[in-house]
């Protein structure tokens, strides 16, 4: 990258993770400890869990804007004031939450496998991105990892097992089930749980 293009790209990146700063203070502020979920899609499972879990505050976090719709007008029917969607990537929300505010559970619920070698960079279950979660979990903190591509099962739950922040549990159910659009396509799906040491 030319360093105008390379500056002009730090400069987007610092105003999206500005205006996320203040959408998050705004939405997430108030409470220390909350439920976020990756890539929630079209929100089935977030919105559920949060009608499950009135006093857990629930933030879902998509890249793709017409999913986030979707998953809006899920939240505004059910309305669930402590459930909230919001368009960011994953990273980005990270660099942007509010300092004092830590996850009690993460749901990735079939983030995009990327199957082919040369793309596996691309891949959510990454040591620094899950160096970054822990840094920002409380202890004893939930994350919970379901895929349907078994050869990123395999590659998720060795990631976990060299990151000593995690400590991968034997049981592998979620505490709370309702299926998402990728489960019901799914013909089978795997499920690993860690814990934040
Ligand atoms: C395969 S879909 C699964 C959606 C939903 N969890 C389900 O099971 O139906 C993966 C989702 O992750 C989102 N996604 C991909 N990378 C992301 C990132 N870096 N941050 C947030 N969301 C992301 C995609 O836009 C997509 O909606």
């Amino acid at each position: 990258m030319r360093a105008n293009h390379l500056n002009e790209h730090t400069a987007i990146i610092s105003a999206r993770r500005e205006a996320l700063c203040d959408t998050l203070a705004r939405i997430i502020g108030r409470s220390d400890r909350f439920v976020w979920e990756i890539g929630s899609g079209h929100g089935h499972f977030l919105t559920a869990y949060a009608a499950a879990h009135p006093d857990e505050t629930c933030v879902g976090i998509d890249i793709a804007s017409e999913r986030v719709a979707r998953a809006d007008l899920k939240r505004r029917r059910s309305k669930l004031e402590h459930l909230h969607f919001v368009r960011a990537d994953a990273e980005d929300f990270l660099a942007s939450m509010p300092q004092n505010a830590r996850f009690t559970s993460i749901f990735i619920l079939f983030p995009d496998p990327w199957p082919k070698r040369r793309h596996h960079k691309n891949r959510i279950m990454k040591h620094q991105f899950l160096a970054g979660v822990a840094a920002r979990s409380a202890k004893g903190a939930q994350l919970f990892f379901r895929t349907d591509h078994e050869p990123y099962l395999r590659d998720a739950a060795s990631v976990l097992r060299e990151n000593a922040d995690w400590i991968q549990e034997e049981t592998a159910t979620l505490p709370f089930e309702e299926p998402t659009v990728f489960q019901k396509r799914a013909a089978r799906y795997f499920t690993l749980v860690a814990i934040r040491r």
